[in-house]
């Protein structure tokens, strides 16, 4: 029996291209199924001006493939010394669509994060009067507090407050992974969202650590316990407007990953729209995937909808894709759920 499934063309609302030779690689990976993407700016250097993002936004226009329709959607890494003044300059001029608040040291290239809030309330206060999405990793970086607790944390001792004190603040709860942080997205009104990757629908953290550590099921926030899974799950399937996909996928190479102080990332712009099919036609809820991947996020970030669609084909067999993505940086190992998937995109 072959199913298929018409979409509007997906966004991803929280991505890792890199730059350079990685940004070559692994930006196919991506325009190949989604329209656009929220570009994450935590190279090295941050991308903390507007001046810098449009100069990346630049390189990754360049790095297209010849005929690709792909709009990256920039952002900048909020600091200390951000000026709330380049920052509107840079929302006015259309460049620059969401600001990321990384905890000083909670992941990958974050140490010229935010270690006091109260040092970027002029830039949050600028944001909430014209109305730009705050992008936040909510994970506090405490060493006294658990991992798995991380989120739970931020969002009683940092999110929480701080949206008490900026009400008009408008913000995206990134790669939620707890049930605290399905309910916390649930208990706001229409200026809070949450995004959700496609791994954190698939993994628990026993896959992880049970039979041998797997570094490439290793990101940041880690996944939680099967409980959580099954809390994101529920939330991305119930087509409520304030979750949609932003799949995190962060590309590493494999020689990053495969070491003893591993990096945090999991690589999955190359089959996260197969996978999603074949969790939301798990949870009975494949006329749902439309609202998480391509309306959703577009109506909380004010963009309309792709006018393009993607057609998704369940087939009599499983369906494979590449390994690994050989990108001149070297390799990168895409996300595999371990069992068989019979949905593809159509080409
Ligand atoms: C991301 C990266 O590698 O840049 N890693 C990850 O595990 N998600 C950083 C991030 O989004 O936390
Ligand atoms: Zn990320």
């Amino acid at each position: 029996m072959t199913h298929s499934l018409t979409l509007r063309r997906p966004d991803d609302w929280h991505l890792h291209l890199r730059d350079g030779a990685m940004l070559q690689g692994v930006l196919p990976e991506t325009a190949r199924h989604f329209a656009r993407a929220i570009i994450m700016p935590n190279l090295v250097p941050p991308v903390v001006t507007g001046a810098q993002a449009s100069a990346y936004r630049d390189r990754i226009l360049a790095a297209l493939p010849a005929g690709a329709a792909f709009e990256p959607l920039m952002t900048l890494y909020l600091t200390e010394t951000t000026d709330a003044a380049d920052v509107a300059a840079a929302h006015a001029s259309g460049l620059v669509k969401a600001v990321k608040l990384y905890p000083a040291g909670a992941t990958t290239n974050s140490h010229g994060g935010v270690h006091d809030v109260d040092k970027v309330m002029p830039v949050l206060e600028k944001m909430a009067e014209i109305g730009l999405p705050l992008c936040v990793h909510g994970e506090v970086t405490t060493p006294e507090v658990d991992i798995f607790d991380r989120e739970a944390v931020f969002i009683d001792t940092v999110l929480d407050p701080l949206r008490r004190r900026l009400p008009g603040l408008r913000v995206v709860m990134e790669h939620i992974t707890t049930q605290d942080g399905v309910d916390y997205a649930l208990s706001g009104g229409p200026d809070l969202a949450a995004t959700i990757t496609t791994h954190h629908l698939i993994i628990n953290r026993n896959h992880i650590l049970v039979g041998g550590i797997k570094p490439h099921y290793y990101c940041l926030p880690v996944a939680k316990r099967e409980r959580h899974r099954l809390a994101l799950r529920a939330a991305a399937t119930s087509g409520a407007g304030r979750f949609f996909l932003g799949t995190d996928s962060a590309p590493h190479v494999d020689a990053a990953k495969e070491q003893a102080c591993g990096c945090a990332g999991c690589f999955t712009a190359t089959n996260t729209m197969p996978l999603l099919a074949h969790v939301f036609e798990e949870d009975t809820a494949l006329d749902r995937l439309e609202a998480f991947t391509s309306l959703n996020g577009p109506a909380f970030y004010r963009l309309p909808a792709n006018d393009s669609q993607l057609r998704l084909v369940k087939h009599d067999t499983p369906q494979i894709w590449p390994e690994k993505i050989y990108t001149e940086a070297g390799p990168v190992t895409v996300f595999n759920p371990d069992y068989p998937v019979h949905w593809a995109v159509e080409a």
